[in-house]
């Protein structure tokens, strides 16, 4: 399983890059808004930089397909490893279909985001997409069950053979990882602020802080009984 970061902060994403559990990244509108990238194109073409080859997804910002495609194409000459994301509908429920289709044909690798139901998968999927972005915490929010549909579209991605890759996003708690690496999740997009949370634990903490004493000890008794045995 993948863990991309989902975020447009370059030091949390150095950060975490730097411990070798980054596989690549995902933004959208309201992570560069949130994290202060003005110059869209050198902003992204900077994280493009940081992660080599390894994917970056960036998010077309309009309701209309021509301007979609016209954004996809301009978007992804800028850097190889890019992947657009297209909505899967825009804001008024319009299909997206056509152009996630069109750019999977142009050899344009399509991340297909905002995907609440296993149906959406299934479309995006048949249309050519490369990712699909299921947002679980935006599932939850509207009292549906995230693990289902993460378990559903995986067994009938595999069932079927197709290479798509499910990508797990709207994280809300370190428990919605968990629950999405077990739901058969490819990869999860992970808000930096999660991985503090994913690795300590109080009582690691407190084994390691048991082993330091207890070495501590060992070495201050070898170190006396090499001295009594000197006096010897
Ligand atoms: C994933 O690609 C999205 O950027 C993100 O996870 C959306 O999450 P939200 O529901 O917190 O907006």
């Amino acid at each position: 399983m993948k863990i991309f970061v989902d975020s447009a902060n370059e030091h949390e994403i150095l950060r975490w890059f730097r411990e070798g559990v980054v596989d690549g990244i995902t933004t959208n509108p309201t992570i560069m808004l949130k994290d202060g990238m003005s110059d869209i194109e050198s902003g992204v073409k900077r994280l493009c930089e940081l992660v080599g080859e390894r994917p970056v997804s960036i998010e077309v910002t309009s309701n209309d397909a021509t301007e979609m495609l016209i954004q996809a194409r301009t978007f992804s000459s800028w850097a190889r490893n890019l992947v657009i994301k297209i909505p899967i509908v825009n804001e008024f429920g319009e299909s997206s279909l056509r152009v996630i289709n069109q750019l999977a044909n142009e050899g344009i690798a399509v991340n297909v985001t905002a995907i609440l139901s296993f149906n959406q998968a299934i479309l995006a999927t048949k249309a050519g997409a490369t990712y699909v972005s299921i947002f679980v915490g935006r599932i939850a929010d509207e009292g549906g069950d995230p693990n289902l549909v993460v378990r559903n579209v995986r067994q009938w991605l595999d069932e079927w053979d197709y290479s798509v890759q499910i990508i797990i996003g709207s994280i809300r708690a370190v428990l919605d990882i968990q629950n999405a690496a077990l739901a058969g999740a490819h990869i999860i997009t992970v808000p930096p602020q999660f991985f503090p949370k994913m690795i300590d634990h109080k009582y690691s903490r407190d084994t390691v802080r048991q082993f330091n004493r207890d070495a501590e000890k060992v070495l201050q008794s070898c170190a006396v009984g090499g001295i009594v045995r000197e006096a010897k």
